[in-house]
């Protein structure tokens, strides 16, 4: 991998999604085996498969337990049924919770089935802070620029909390759901503050279709229209990109 000088968020080009895998694995394993109370927050979505991947293998072949670490989930749709196959929570379980020792108790979500959404927000917040906050926060980017479903709008010192999904957003997930009425409207989020608290984040971005906002990412005006450029000035944030998505940075 190759770091791009002066980029912030610090970016790395990655020779394949698989390299950008094993870095984050590599980070994860030792916060894992090293803390005695490891939190990680995870993202859903395609571009962080490869490393969930790499978590299980190493679980399966190297015996790295799980048994000790709390995750946080940075978001979820609301209105589905508990077991839809697309809630966020579900998909996490079969892509990588079912698969490691993870206590269930441990794996966290914002409650979208409260009553009072924003009570659950600020009860998530205060689940994060009694866990010591997120040793390291895993993110993927929208073609929109939001973090977590922190849609254009988004301000700095927003907190998980429900929000109305963008309309891109929508679109994107709209082949999975079989059509954009089937997709949710409002989903509950971290917040842009929730997750620069986190020590380290870690962000992916893969493929063609994300070297445009990569670029905004790295040279937008930082503000809300474009809430990944909140990421800028973290004390610990990398970004990882395979080559299509570097296209337009590459200098
Ligand atoms: C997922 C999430 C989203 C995704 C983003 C990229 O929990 O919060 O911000 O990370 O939409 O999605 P993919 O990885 O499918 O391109």
């Amino acid at each position: 991998m190759r770091a791009i000088p002066g980029t912030d968020p610090p970016t790395f080009v990655c020779e394949d999604k698989a390299e950008a895998a094993r870095a984050i694995a590599d980070e994860i394993e030792t916060i894992v085996r090293k803390d005695a109370t490891p939190v990680i927050g995870l993202a859903t979505g395609s571009t962080p498969i490869g490393a969930y991947q790499e978590l299980v293998r190493r679980h399966n072949e190297d015996g790295l337990s799980f048994e000790r670490t709390t995750v946080f989930n940075l978001d979820e749709f609301i209105g589905l049924p508990p077991k839809h196959p697309l809630a966020f929570r579900t998909w996490i379980r079969a892509n990588l919770c079912a698969q490691l020792d993870l206590w269930p108790a441990l794996i966290r979500f914002p409650d979208v089935n409260a009553p009072d959404l924003a009570a659950a927000g600020r009860a998530y917040e205060e689940e994060i802070r009694t866990a010591g906050g997120v040793d390291l926060q895993l993110l993927g980017i929208g073609r929109n620029g939001h973090i977590g479903f922190n849609e254009p709008g988004a301000a700095l010192d927003s907190r998980t909390r429900e929000v109305e999904l963008h309309p891109w957003t929508r679109e994107d997930a709209a082949p999975q759901f079989d059509g954009l009425q089937n997709v949710p409207q409002r989903a509950m989020t971290m917040g842009v503050a929730t997750i620069l608290d986190a020590k380290r984040l870690r962000v992916l971005a893969f493929g063609a279709r994300k070297a445009e906002i990569v670029r905004a990412t790295l040279e937008a005006e930082r503000n809300a229209a474009v809430p990944s450029t909140w990421l800028r000035g973290h004390p610990d944030v990398r970004l990882y990109v395979d080559r299509e998505a570097a296209a337009l940075i590459e200098t």
